[in-house]
């Protein structure tokens, strides 16, 4: 991992890095989102950079400075960030640690939504499908080296391969985030990355920032070899 670092593994790259939540609008004062911290992303994409990349990191709505030598792009929905990505690119490595909203409310409301005085039912709020810009991305003819990331609560390897393969990604970061103190809004995780020939390699838990110049040194290498 070192030597990565010292050598600039990643000198003369072009890395795109998605991260933080996304947040879908509702209405003027509402909307939805998740409990992603970006503290994944922001911490690869300073790994990214002290690795010798050129570095364009998406980012949703966080709370976290933008690390040195990092071209920042701030975004609010799912749509925003995939149109903030297909301006990114070509580029040579694709990591996509942000929690994008599987759903959007179908429309906007242009006022903020009163509740109905004649009826104490509950709302029904119409959902659709936001495009997904990790498969997006990595089914183009100029895709990038693409690595995902699966968090997930149960069966997490069996669908962590499952994402690798559907989205086509050379590499998938299997994250347990039912786990006490790691994953979603933690300061530590622990990871195991699955390549397309389902080999596993382990990351014991640690702060998000050593995981990522792991995760960085290990990605850097197999680019290298791709
Ligand atoms: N992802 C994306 N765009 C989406 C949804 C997911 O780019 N609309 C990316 C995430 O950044 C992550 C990977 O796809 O790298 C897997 O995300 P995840 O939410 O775990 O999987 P989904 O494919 O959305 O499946 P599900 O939520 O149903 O498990
Ligand atoms: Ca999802």
């Amino acid at each position: 991992v070192a030597d990565c670092f010292a050598s600039g593994c990643l000198t003369g790259r072009q890395v795109l890095i998605t991260a933080g939540p996304t947040r879908e609008n509702i209405d003027p004062v509402r909307y939805l989102t998740n409990h992603s911290s970006g503290k994944m992303g922001f911490a690869l994409a300073e790994a990214a950079a002290e690795a010798g990349a050129r570095v364009t990191l998406v980012s949703g709505p966080v709370h976290l400075p933008t690390p040195d030598r990092v071209e920042r792009i701030d975004v609010v929905s799912a749509r925003d960030m995939l149109a903030a990505c297909e301006a990114a690119m070509p580029c040579d490595l694709l990591i996509a640690a942000a929690a994008v909203a599987d759903y959007r409310p179908q429309a906007v409301a242009p006022q903020k939504l009163k509740k109905d005085p004649n009826n104490d039912d509950g709302l029904l709020l119409q959902l659709v499908r936001n495009p997904d810009i990790l498969a997006t991305l990595a089914q183009r003819a100029d895709r990038p080296f693409s690595v995902g990331f699966a968090a997930e609560t149960e069966n997490l390897l069996e669908y962590a391969l499952r994402k690798l393969n559907a989205k086509n990604l050379d590499l998938i970061v299997a994250n347990d985030v039912a786990s006490p103190g790691i994953g979603f809004n933690s300061e530590e995780n622990a990871v195991r990355v699955i390549d397309r020939a389902q080999r596993e390699t382990r990351f014991a838990q640690t702060s998000k920032g050593r995981i990522a110049r792991q995760l960085i040194a290990f990605i850097a290498d197999r680019l290298d070899k791709a």
